[in-house]
């Protein structure tokens, strides 16, 4: 039997705001914090349906600047004209692919598997869809730019923070306070992309 989340006050304030999403607040809640999402900006939303991350960065970076969302499934919001939507599956995207619109100010990633209530197995396929999120940005964004991007907390995601950490100046694992306690997820955090390659310095 499947349960039914109750919706909670973070679901109402959302849906009576307009947005998509009840995870609007966790990213409005770090771009405070951290400083993300400025006006001009050119960004990259992965995992982006229903759309709330999208409706946010897209009215933050104005129609001076660009938002690429990609997902599996369209959003099921209006987007603002400099918004745009592309179909398809993460794991497939090279950076090639974004040629035309990269270098990137920001990467937002959000993508998250269908969880399957096995938590070591929900926790491995987050890893593998958060890790294609992490090499896109790295070669994707600006000297300079910004990573925000959740995995569900499991074996490697300390591997992959301390890759991130090497990259950019800060690097760090946050827990926003919009997301439920029950949830396993953490985002992680890359601030001023320093170097790319995420290897060691020698
Ligand atoms: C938590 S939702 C994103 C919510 C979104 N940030 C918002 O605020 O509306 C996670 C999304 O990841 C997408 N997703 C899962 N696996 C994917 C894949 N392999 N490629 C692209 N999108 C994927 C799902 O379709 C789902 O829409």
């Amino acid at each position: 039997m499947t349960r039914r989340r109750q919706p909670d006050s973070h679901y109402k304030r959302a849906k009576a705001q307009g947005f998509a999403a009840r995870s609007v607040f966790k990213l409005a809640e770090m771009d405070k914090r951290y400083g993300l999402v400025k006006p001009g900006h050119k960004v990259l939303d992965l995992g982006c349906h229903p759309g709330s991350w999208l409706q946010y960065a897209g009215g933050k970076v104005g129609k001076k600047g660009s938002v690429i969302g990609v997902d599996l499934q369209p959003p099921t919001v209006e987007l603002m004209p400099w918004v745009e939507f592309v179909q398809a599956d993460v794991l497939a995207l090279t950076p090639e692919m974004f040629e035309g619109s990269a270098p990137f100010d920001l990467v937002l990633s959000d993508v998250a598997p269908r969880t399957t209530g096995v938590a070591h197995g929900d926790a491995l396929a987050s890893l593998e869809l958060t890790e294609a999120a992490v090499d896109l940005a790295l070669a994707t964004l600006k000297p300079g730019g910004s990573l925000l991007a959740k995995v569900y907390f499991g074996p490697g995601v300390d591997d992959l923070i301390r890759r991130v950490k090497r990259a950019f100046k800060l690097g760090k694992g946050h827990k926003p306070g919009a997301s439920r306690a029950a949830s396993r997820e953490i985002y992680i955090l890359g601030r001023g992309l320093k170097n790319p390659s995420g290897k060691r310095n020698k």
